[in-house]
């Protein structure tokens, strides 16, 4: 996904840009490009590929300016060429822009500008912004900006200087986030906190339909109707290391061993001692609606649909209320049914997802209510939602979500705990449900330290072109998420099913070039899911199998175990989806693949 930074302050301007939008090349690009004002001229310098070659065009010349913009493009609208890059000037050179989003009305507006005589050198959507802007700029910049955003459709996240206004940056905001990092007389503005967070915690969210003004000695917010806003400035909480990678190769797979922490983290303060009874501070002023809730419909995408699934299971099974997960893209546009009593969860790590952010915008138009699972304090669908519950699990870096998926699934497990409670309050505290999850970090521990029978494994199958991965009930979204984590880092083609919808079709596919990864832990499929074994192993398939401690008897049908603790049902999902986190991780590094920022994904899809 694109990043933004743009700063303003007494520093030289360039060197805190670079630096700032390194932070975020995790997030994937294929061409960055900066401007600034140097002695009241615009400079403008772009590259495609990484950032490395922006600064090599850079390298060596000493500029001393206050005031820039930076980006990292993710190709939307146009390859990924030089002309293409951001920022993007107007005719004059004097107006630069860079832009997250994408503007759905641009052929129209481009048409009505070339008309008028502007010329365009790029095959973006981006670049009518600055023409707009300058055919509205008559002396002050952020007039300008109001009166052309006025004519996009759109998302957008900009920013915006001018050798014309300068000593200035305006920034305004509309389905794609940005924040102002507030410094000591210095400002950034950035569609991530990280890239300011080595100058100042000090942040400031913009909402949607936000404009912000930043000069050398102070900023201000607006509406897109130029009313003053005042807003809260947070603090964040993360620290830099929590960032950087901590001694790992990868961040994926510093995040795969932080889960132990994470989910520590996950469940810190929300667990009373004594009653076992839940506390989620998100959720207080909502426990009216919540107790009167009749149906949940769970909105996400990707790892954050696999974790959905799993909170379905558990919600039916122990609250007994009906529950259906959605993928956000084809829930906001079915125009789906949304009765009184219904709650919406949308669960979302980045809180940024674009579908799943529109999809939460149709059950609101509808009448639901809204619960948001994610883990970016402030994010958009945190922001919008009625209520929620954050993850407090720190930076996810790598694009593969891992420790968003485990924790994800334990604030789910909490949250259906205290519907429990809040559906049968005169019912006790299952304590022995209590003890399980507190426990569970700890096996996750155990699992880790086993990790090369994980990259043995990988030496050993690496080269395959096909996995199947199968699971039945709580396993069953961990055989898609198992699959979901192969083919996303190592590019191997995977597909996770059902263990036994196998003999619907896939059975077809069996052959001993095929690995096929069965979830076969000791609950109440496990008779089922041997039979499945033995059809896999009759036709010549390779199996792997994991499996729970102590189970002996699965050893001899299959080719390879890798045992996991005993928990219940409801959490085995969390320990048995390790191996496969580690399995994917090590044939990705084997394969030569990059990791942490794999070819054409995003850690954030904020546009459709
Ligand atoms: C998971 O490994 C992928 N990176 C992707 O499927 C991700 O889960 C999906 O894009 C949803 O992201 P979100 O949780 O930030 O909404």
């Amino acid at each position: 996904m694109c990043g933004i930074v743009g700063y303003i302050g007494q520093k030289k301007a360039v060197k805190v840009l670079l630096e700032g939008i390194k932070r975020l090349e995790y997030r994937g690009y294929d061409s960055s490009g900066i401007a600034f004002v140097e002695d009241g001229t615009m400079r403008c310098e772009k590259a495609v590929g990484k950032v490395a070659e922006l600064e090599k065009k850079i390298d060596g010349k000493n500029f001393h300016a206050h005031v820039g913009i930076v980006h990292t493009r993710w190709a939307t609208h146009g390859a990924p060429t030089m002309n293409n890059a951001h920022p993007h000037v107007d005719c004059s050179g004097e107006i630069a822009v860079v832009h997250n989003g994408i503007i759905e009305n641009y052929d129209y507006l481009k048409s009505i500008l070339e008309r008028e005589g502007h010329t365009f050198q790029s095959e973006t959507d981006t670049e009518v912004l600055a023409h707009l802007i300058e055919k509205y700029f008559q002396g002050n910049l952020e007039t300008a900006v109001m009166e052309a955003l006025k004519e996009v459709e759109g998302t957008y996240g900009i920013a915006v200087i001018s050798t014309k206004d300068p000593q200035k940056i305006v920034a305004a905001r509309k389905g794609s986030p940005l924040a102002l990092g507030i410094g000591n007389k210095e400002y950034f503005i950035t569609s991530d906190v990280s890239a300011s967070l080595p100058h100042t915690r000090d942040v400031v969210y913009l909402d949607d339909n936000e404009l912000a003004v930043l000069t050398m000695d102070h900023y201000e917010t607006k509406t897109m109707q130029n009313i003053r806003t005042y807003k809260k400035v947070e603090e964040i909480s993360w620290n830099i290391d929590m960032i950087e990678k901590g001694g790992y190769e990868h961040f994926m797979l510093k995040e795969i061993h932080e889960q132990p922490q994470a989910l520590k983290n996950a469940m810190r303060g929300r667990i009373e001692s004594n009653s076992g009874l839940i506390k989620l501070g998100g959720l207080i002023n909502y426990e009216k609606e919540l107790r009167a809730c009749k149906r949940i419909v769970i909105v996400a995408c990707g790892t954050s649909w696999h974790a959905g699934l799993v909170g379905e299971y558990m919600l039916e099974e122990l609250v007994r209320i009906p529950v259906e997960v959605e993928y956000a893209s084809e829930f906001r546009y079915r125009n789906p049914v949304i009765e009184e009593g219904t709650l919406v969860i949308a669960i979302s790590q980045s809180g940024e997802t674009a579908d799943t952010l529109a999809a939460i915008r149709e059950a609101r138009h509808k009448g639901a209510k809204i619960l948001s699972i994610c883990n970016v304090v402030g994010s958009t669908i945190a922001r919008e939602a009625d209520c929620g519950i954050y993850l407090h699990i720190g930076p996810e870096i790598g694009v593969a979500s891992t420790k968003a998926f485990t924790a994800q699934i334990t604030v789910l497990y909490l949250f259906t705990l205290h519907m429990m409670h809040l559906k049968h309050p005169r019912v006790p505290m299952h304590d022995d449900m209590v003890k399980a999850i507190q426990s569970i970090p700890d096996k996750i521990q155990t699992i880790l330290e086993s990790e090369e029978e994980m990259v043995n494994l990988a030496r050993i199958y690496k080269d395959s072109e096909h996995f199947l991965y199968l699971g039945r009930g709580y396993n069953y979204p961990v055989a898609l998420e198992g699959a979901l984590k192969l083919k996303e880092i190592s590019y191997i083609h995977a597909e996770g099913y059902p263990a036994a919808e196998m003999k619907h079709g896939p059975i077809a596919l069996i052959n001993k070039d095929m690995p096929v990864v069965f979830i076969a832990t000791k609950d109440g499929a496990y008779g089922k899911i041997l039979n499945n074994i033995e059809e896999v192993k009759a036709r010549g398939g390779k199996i792997i199998v994991i499996a729970t401690e102590g189970d002996d008897q699965i050893g001899e049908k299959v080719d390879h175990v890798l045992y996991i603790p005993k928990t219940s049902d409801t959490l085995t999902p969390i320990l048995s989806v390790i191996p496969l986190q580690l399995l994917a991780y090590h044939m990705a590094v084997m394969r030569g693949c990059d990791v942490d920022k794999p070819r054409n994904l995003a850690k954030s899809v904020t546009v459709e």
